[in-house]
């Protein structure tokens, strides 16, 4: 089966010069949910943002779903940006229009889809987080927590190959971040998540990989990762006090 990623030999440095990547080479098989765990300044988020080719003009290759990401095509482009659905940290980033279900009808809307498919995709995109009964509201009058799940649905609504979550936990009350990890537990879908949330990880997401001074340096089963503190201490990844790792083993 092709995988959802395929990243090769990823190089890149800000035009200013900063070499955030140095050689990143992933594969996220369909179905996975996979964990991007790494010290602040690692090279999470220039990865993140390789993906749907929004940063590009490095080395290497990314294919989604056996699609390389080419931004000189534009009509690949657009494939690229349906099958790679981006949840940034701030939900403000994603939702602009005047009601949440405006928001989530973007995306298809774009792609061309019209009258009862797309208020049905709209519909089962915002039953899926729960959040159907704010569809008419405007997306600032919600919680945070709410927007969060809103702009979840608008990446939904595209029926990615793969969700990518930059810190989905961040600003979520323990209430809500549970909510959430149940709601992500219950898609069917690959999810990469960035996060500095180990307990999160290890709830959610089977297999780490370790992104530490732009290079991959460890790859493994989540229990594995959290349980070697050696390797957690060489990457500046500490637990929270009082979380056991092991506990994540099954
Ligand atoms: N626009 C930019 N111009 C120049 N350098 C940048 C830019 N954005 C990020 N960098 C640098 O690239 C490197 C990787 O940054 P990146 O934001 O990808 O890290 P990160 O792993 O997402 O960190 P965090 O956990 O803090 O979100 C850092 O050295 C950072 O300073
Ligand atoms: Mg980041």
């Amino acid at each position: 089966m092709t995988p959802s990623l395929e990243v090769r030999g990823l190089a890149y440095a800000y035009p200013d010069g900063t070499q955030a990547l140095y050689g990143v080479d992933v594969t996220i098989g369909r179905g996975e949910r996979v964990a991007l765990l790494g010290p602040n300044g690692a090279g999470k988020t220039t990865l993140v943002l390789h993906l749907n080719g929004i940063l590009h003009g490095g080395l290497g290759e990314v294919r989604v779903g056996g699609l390389a990401v080419d931004p000189k095509d534009k009509k690949s482009l657009r494939e690229i940006r349906r099958r790679v659905g981006i949840v940034f940290q701030d939900p403000d980033d994603q939702l602009f229009m005047p009601t949440v279900r405006e928001d989530v009808a973007f995306g298809p809307a774009n792609l061309g889809m019209r009258g009862a498919e797309l208020d049905g995709r709209v519909e089962s995109a915002l039953a899926r987080v729960g959040m159907l009964e704010v569809a008419g509201r405007p997306p600032q009058h919600l919680s945070f927590g709410q927007r969060r799940r809103v702009a979840v649905a608008t990446v939904l609504a595209m029926e990615p190959e793969i969700l990518v979550l930059d810190e989905p936990s961040s600003n979520l009350d323990p209430a809500s971040r549970r909510e959430l990890a149940e709601i992500l537990l219950g898609l069917d879908v690959t999810v990469l998540m960035v996060t500095h949330d180990m307990p999160y990880a290890a709830q959610l997401c089977p297999r780490s990989l370790i992104l530490s001074g732009g290079v991959i340096a460890a790859d493994a089963p989540t229990a594995d990762l959290l349980t070697d503190e050696d390797l957690l201490r060489a990457h500046r990844l500490e637990l929270p006090f009082g979380f056991d790792p092991a506990a994540a083993r099954r």
